[in-house]
């Protein structure tokens, strides 16, 4: 797919966010980039043109049936003025099993992320560089056909869009409050759970409201079916240090493989930590903690990087974990894999893949 990506130039460039006050996900750069896909033709058209609104039919399928899969990212900048990404192939790689369960074409992966790399290129004076500052990268894939029976879209738009982030939570370091949700389910085995897909995130958001009135900022999903086994959380992948050992949920086709919690298993692996992926019953969870063996509590995710947690709620009973603090393994994972993904520390598993820099971006 050896495609010549086209440019259609801004009229006028927005002025850039406080840096202090990024937030995350609510600023957006100049432009993004755009691809077309109809049956006959497969995925043409590649562009970069001006980030703005789009113009769908109201009958367009993904605004009914949700037929739609996403990918999470990030750029970093590092001091000597390089710009990294961390482990691409892995999202190009997911993103194409996302597509395979929520029936839509599959994409290039590396035609794909050659295009990322020149919108990141393009866009690398939104890159922030204050610490844990990164510009996340929002590749998705909808369904567009204008058509309300319930069939697969023939045609389907890809768009990158980029946001300068900070950390997702506010402060990284703080550790977050999680309530373990034990009446709504977020998936089930054999349903879309593995695939970054926007209905999970649909399936979610009644439990998280719920969880923010509690006083709570993210849900604890139990399995669909015994609702006794830890899956997910919101945003992130989840993982306990229990009398000296990691646990983590295996992989059971409901929970989302992510890219930082695999990456936390080969740093924990190679640092010698029994790592355990395993079935995880909360009950189990809440009798450790209650023994004093339940020694930290960390979420891993793209948006999240490490993020501690404080404190667990489950129907009446509320944990404090590690004294509401960060543990110094979750410390040691977020100060590694940052200064992998921001050059400071040598990138042993080979993880990073530099952007390359035009000097004058090509304007055609
Ligand atoms: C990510 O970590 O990139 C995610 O996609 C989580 C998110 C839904 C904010």
């Amino acid at each position: 797919m050896a495609q010549t990506i086209a440019f259609r130039q801004a009229d006028q460039l927005k002025q850039k966010p406080d840096p202090g006050q990024l937030g995350f996900g609510r600023y957006f750069t100049d432009y993004m980039f755009v691809m077309d896909y109809a049956p006959e033709a497969g995925w043409h058209d590649p562009r970069i043109v001006p980030y703005g609104p789009i113009a769908l039919e109201p009958s367009a399928i993904i605004f009914h049936y949700g037929q739609e899969v996403f990918e999470g990212l990030k750029a970093y900048r590092t001091e000597d003025g390089r710009i990294l990404l961390f482990r691409p192939e892995k999202n190009m790689k997911r993103m194409n099993q996302s597509c395979k369960r929520m029936n839509i074409p599959e994409i290039g992966e590396s035609f794909v992320l050659e295009a990322i790399k020149k919108l990141v290129d393009r866009e690398k004076d939104w890159i922030p560089a204050l610490p844990g500052q990164s510009l996340y990268i929002r590749p998705f894939v909808i369904g567009t056909d204008p058509l309300l029976g319930v069939h697969p879209s023939g045609n389907y738009k890809l768009f990158v869009i980029l946001s300068p982030v900070g950390s997702y939570f506010g402060d990284s370091i703080k550790p977050v409050k999680i309530y373990v949700e034990d009446d709504y389910v977020r998936a089930v085995r054999g349903g879309i759970g593995f695939a970054k897909t926007a209905g999970n995130y649909a399936a979610s958001l009644r439990a998280q409201s719920r969880a923010e009135e509690l006083g709570f900022d993210q849900v604890l999903w139990l399995d669909g079916v015994d609702r006794k086994y830890v899956e997910e959380v919101g945003s992130m992948n989840i993982f306990f240090k229990v009398h000296g050992e990691v646990w983590t949920p295996a992989l059971n086709g409901s929970i989302l493989p992510g890219v930082t919690r695999d990456s936390a298993i080969r740093l924990l692996k190679h640092w010698g930590v029994i790592i355990k992926e395993r079935k995880i019953s909360v009950k189990k969870l809440f009798k450790k903690a209650e023994k004093g063996e339940l020694e930290e509590v960390f979420g891993t995710g793209t948006a999240a990087v490490i993020s501690p947690v404080g404190f667990l709620k489950w129907e009446d009973r509320v944990i404090k974990v590690g004294n509401g603090k960060i543990g110094p393994l979750a410390q040691k994972l977020y100060d590694t894999l940052t200064g992998i993904q921001t050059g400071r520390l040598k990138d042993e598993f080979g993880w990073t893949q530099e952007v390359e820099q035009e000097k004058e971006p090509v304007t055609e």
